[in-house]
């Protein structure tokens, strides 16, 4: 067991029955729940460490890095305290409210710490649960995920992380009409599982689990209660909290907070942000008790378009990477400019989805490159200032010059064919010059390789062929007129090879 968590999550988590004697292991193996198997959570962490480790992937949101990678330190810190026996004093859990803009790093910040604690992790929309009726049992569900993810371990599933986004979707503002009822109930559905509560891992509505207990009763006589603790999940919740801002202006009496003086620039939402207390999120719409288990809040930032430039030259996990290999594995080389990556950026800045946009700019940018490409005679692709304003244009030429390079290329491996054809058959041909262009062509538009194009001439010769093997001193030609019709050509050969015998 050991190995293979270590060989999945590296050696960050070790399994570890404490004091390890053989009797007590023993149980624990049996999976009777009243033994206690803590992981041995080997987190060893600094907060700088952490950080550190986001910066490769996420550009910018400095002060969501800090938030998060202490947050982070303190939960975990806390759990390895507690699994070495030490009795757990009254803690707060660091849940955290994530606020920011779409497609700026929320998530990816959230998932790349679970990759690198190696914790399971589970992301969800919380819009999901309110358009279900019943609402317990699936917010329960994100916990069952945990155990997926965790591959069944249920105690790695207590220390793994839930994230749930669009969370501002729940909030039930008291002044909306027609507002969503349900909305309430996923928050309380939620406050239960931020609190402490046990979930059990079978739901009586999922036939396979019901099996399982079945089959396990028939083996074992006895069915074990699976359950899985919430107390050490960490959930993040994240969201837009559009009306956020204006709430926060109309509490501190749309009083200027420091930079809407004269001169200065109008206040962004991430400067309201920054100002926001629990009252503002209950009166968002959320419940008291719901926003006080959420501790932690910080504020994402938008991107600019130098952030953007940045993400695709610098961040590891860049797109531009993703199109590199996609091209790599048809042999075509990618490389890019600074000023065609920043062309993007500012084609991308202007759809204000974040760092989701440079996805969407760069598809279309690619798209018909990524069809033609691969069965063209392109090997070497620049993206220049020039392919992202005008992608069309320059795949054409890109194209026509590859064509006619490909074309030239074929000419000259159908012109050795012939000569290879003509020692092997003992039979002196030559290649037209436009016959070869003709035959050049056709293999280019059928996909057909030279030597099957040329050999789709002679299919019907053989015969014809040993009648003319070995003609001293005549040279059978192979012109436009042969390519078109072999068989009169052949006969012609015929011919002429006797009449000149007769001579
Ligand atoms: N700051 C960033 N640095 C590097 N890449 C980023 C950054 N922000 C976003 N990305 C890229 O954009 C993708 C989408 O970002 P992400 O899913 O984190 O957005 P989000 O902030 O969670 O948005 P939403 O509120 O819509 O869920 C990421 O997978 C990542 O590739
Ligand atoms: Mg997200």
């Amino acid at each position: 067991m050991e190995e293979f968590f270590s060989k999945k999550y590296g050696n960050q988590i070790k399994l570890g029955v404490i004091g390890s004697r053989p009797e007590e292991a023993r149980t624990a193996e049996e999976g009777d729940e009243t033994t206690e198997s803590p992981l041995d959570l080997e987190f060893d962490y600094l907060p700088r460490d952490i950080k550190k480790y986001l910066d490769r992937f996420v550009v910018r949101q400095e002060d969501a890095k800090k938030v998060l990678a202490t947050a982070i330190c303190d939960h975990y810190n806390h759990i390895r305290r507690c699994s070495a026996n030490v009795p757990c004093k009254e803690y707060s859990k660091q849940n955290i409210i994530m606020l920011g803009p779409t497609g700026v790093g929320k998530t990816y910040l959230v998932r790349t710490i679970a990759d690198l604690i190696g914790v399971p992790f589970v992301k969800a929309d919380a819009t999901k649960f309110s358009e279900t009726g019943y609402v317990g049992g699936d917010v329960e569900d994100l916990v069952r995920e945990l155990v997926q993810k965790a591959d069944g371990n249920v105690r790695l599933a207590e220390y793994g992380i839930i994230y749930l986004d669009e969370i501002d979707k729940i909030a039930t503002p008291a002044n909306i009409l027609g507002r969503d009822v349900s909305g309430g109930g996923v928050q309380r559905g939620l406050l239960k599982l931020m609190e402490e509560t046990e979930v059990s891992l079978r739901t009586p509505f999922d036939l396979t689990s019901q099996l399982q207990a079945a089959m396990e009763f028939q083996s074992k006589g006895k069915v074990t209660r699976q359950v899985i603790n919430t107390r050490h999940i960490l959930f993040i919740v994240s969201g837009a909290f559009n009306r956020l801002p204006d709430i926060i202006s109309k509490r501190l009496g749309g009083k200027a907070i420091g930079f809407n003086a004269e001169g200065r620039r109008a206040p962004k939402d991430e400067d309201w942000f920054r100002e926001v207390k629990s009252v503002d999120f209950i009166e968002y719409g959320f419940e008291s008790e719901f926003v006080g288990r959420l501790p932690v809040v910080v504020a994402c930032h938008e991107l600019g378009v130098d952030d953007l430039f940045e993400i695709m030259k610098n961040s590891e996990g860049s797109i531009m990477r993703q199109y590199v290999n996609a091209f790599e594995a048809y042999g075509i080389e990618l490389s890019y400019t600074d000023a065609g990556l920043y062309r993007i950026a500012e084609r991308a800045y202007e759809e204000h989805t974040g760092a989701r946009s440079l996805v969407g700019v760069c598809e279309r940018i690619f798209r018909e490159y990524k069809y033609h490409l691969p069965h063209s005679a392109v090997k070497r692709l620049e993206l220049t200032e020039r392919l992202v304003d005008h992608p069309d244009e320059v795949l054409e030429e890109i194209l026509q010059s590859a064509r006619a390079l490909r074309l030239r290329e074929l000419e000259a491996a159908l012109d050795s064919i012939a000569g290879e054809w003509s020692q092997k058959n003992d039979i002196e041909i030559r290649l037209h010059p436009e016959a070869a262009r003709i035959l050049s062509r056709r293999a280019y538009e059928s996909g057909e390789r030279p030597e099957e194009i040329f050999a789709g001439i002679f299919r019907d010769y053989e015969h014809g062929l040993n009648l003319i093997r070995g003609a001293e001193g005549i040279r059978f030609e192979i012109t436009p007129e042969v390519v078109h019709d072999p068989k009169a050509a052949l006969d012609e050969w015929i011919r002429s090879y006797y009449v000149s015998r007769e001579k």
